[in-house]
């Protein structure tokens, strides 16, 4: 929760982040803290009868944008992502898109996004984070985020011996506080 508060914050019209992790990871956990961030009233629950739900919501600077909050953990075919409109979803001109369980709809994810992969042992938790597609632009600025994030956690972890190489992809662990 405090981490997607951080990140939250920080996010811009037309990010993409992708939640990966089992049962019970805490993926709705952290969605619901980048929704605080974005200032949107009422509760924010997956989906539970429809793969998509929409909130409005507002940057820290006051812009209003639409949070876009998808869970396909019930997804059986990818081709009916057709008909929720999820290539809108994916490229959101007016908003921020969160999505659960991004596996289940095979290769059609976004262009450009930032992947949260939630590990999940007992009570601990951890985060690996990459800034992943072919936008170099928005991919430096989500690796920006990545920075900023490490920054706040408060026991930064040593850098894996991949940082800063592997094609402009930046992973790293952020412990994930209650
Ligand atoms: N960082 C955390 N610290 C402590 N408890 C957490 C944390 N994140 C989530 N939880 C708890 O773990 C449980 C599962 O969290 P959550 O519903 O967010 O998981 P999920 O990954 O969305 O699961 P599902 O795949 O079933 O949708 C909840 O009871 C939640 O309160
Ligand atoms: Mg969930």
């Amino acid at each position: 929760m405090q981490v997607g508060a951080a990140l939250g914050r920080q996010l811009q019209r037309g990010d993409v982040v992708l939640l990966h992790g089992d049962l019970g990871a805490g993926k709705t956990t952290l969605a619901q803290g980048i929704a605080a961030a974005l200032d949107v009233a009422g509760p924010v629950q997956s989906p539970t009868f429809t793969l998509a739900a929409e909130y409005d919501a507002r940057l820290p600077d006051s812009t209003p944008v639409r949070l876009y909050h998808l869970d396909l953990y019930r997804l059986t075919d990818p081709a009916e992502l057709e008909s929720i409109g999820y290539e809108e979803y994916i490229t959101p001109p007016d908003g921020v898109t969160v999505i659960e369980w991004p596996e289940r709809a095979g290769h059609w994810l976004p262009e450009t996004y930032l992947l949260i992969t939630i590990a999940h042992d007992g009570a601990a938790r951890r985060l690996s984070l990459s800034a992943v597609g072919v936008d170099a632009i928005v991919q430096e600025r989500l690796q920006g985020i990545i920075a900023a994030l490490r920054g706040e956690s408060p026991h930064p972890p040593a850098p894996s011996p991949n940082s800063g190489r592997g094609g402009g992809r930046e992973r790293g662990g952020v412990p994930a506080p209650g």
